[in-house]
């Protein structure tokens, strides 16, 4: 193996959970270019419909199939992997990105509106890794499973306390569980990324490009594009010796004028 292909998922089956927009979507586009076959889901099938047809019909060499999903429901959850498993025959990693949050302040959050950000956001990374971690674990070659955090979950951001409560236990989820399944051979690692340009945070969170060009050292939001490179680089042989970590990408917050050097 080159050192290039050390990072190739090419031949790879990758679940990605909530692909019809966003990083997700630009993910299974990304992957699929490097020959990746990919499973696009969420819990709209018209729409992972046109994204698995736009990677069908583009030039990638990657497979797309299109498969209903809410992570919250554990049948949906184990019908996705068996789909998978139908098709491809295996599941080589799974990349638990679906989620959602509304920016509210502490005291305004219901009980039902706490729930709904825990059990979309932990709930649901806790029944596709289980779901997709048996499958795995039945499959020589073990897997791999990348979740999504938050810097919300890392450090804290007001008006998100059900979100940042959620991610930072998916961040300890992703170490605790990398303990257990190393011995299966499946490496479980982490992205939390600060600001990136999608659909959703830009309706669920009002987060305008102005504010993240002020907030960081790369003056931009980052991009589905770059957090796709990411998920990659966990998802093949290059991170062999990655594991249980939390990968920040984050474009790292500028620091107060008054406290530069
Ligand atoms: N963008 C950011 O700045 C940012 C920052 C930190 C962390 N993140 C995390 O990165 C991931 C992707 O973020 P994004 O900004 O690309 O999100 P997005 O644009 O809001 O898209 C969210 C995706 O999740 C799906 N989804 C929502 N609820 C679902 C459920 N119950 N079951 C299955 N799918 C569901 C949505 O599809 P349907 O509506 O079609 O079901 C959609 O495809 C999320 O985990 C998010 O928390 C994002």
């Amino acid at each position: 193996m080159t050192r290039n292909e050390r990072f190739s998922v090419d031949g790879d089956v990758v679940v990605i959970t909530g692909s019809s927009q966003g990083i997700g979507k630009v993910t299974a586009e990304v992957l699929a270019a490097d020959g990746a076959n990919v499973v696009v889901s969420s819990r709209d099938q018209e729409k992972v419909d046109a994204v698995a047809e736009g990677i069908n019909e583009s030039d990638r060499p990657g497979e797309a199939i299109a498969v209903e999903c809410d992570v919250r429901d554990r049948d949906a959850v184990e019908a996705l992997m068996d789909a998978t498993v139908e098709e491809f025959g295996r599941i080589d990693t799974l990349v638990n990105n679906a989620g959602a949050s509304f920016m509210a302040g502490f005291d305004d959050i219901s009980e039902n509106g706490w729930k709904t950000i825990v059990d979309i956001n932990l709930h649901g990374t806790f029944h596709c890794a289980q779901a997709a971690g048996e499958r795995m674990q039945e499959q020589d070659g073990g897997g791999a499973i990348v979740n999504f955090a938050s810097v919300a979950g890392t450090k804290g951001s007001p008006y998100m306390s059900h979100y940042g409560a959620a991610k930072a236990a998916v961040v300890n989820f992703t170490t605790t569980l990398a303990y257990e399944y190393a011995a299966h051979d499946i490496r479980v690692n982490c992205i939390a990324p600060g600001f990136v340009a999608t659909p959703g945070v830009e309706s669920q969170m009002g987060v305008s490009a102005d504010n993240v060009e002020r907030d960081t050292v790369k003056r931009r939001m980052g991009l589905s594009a770059e957090m796709a490179d990411i998920v990659q680089f966990l998802a093949s042989d290059a991170s062999s010796y990655l594991v249980g970590e939390t990968i920040e990408a984050k474009g790292l917050p500028a620091i107060e004028e008054s406290h530069e050097v």
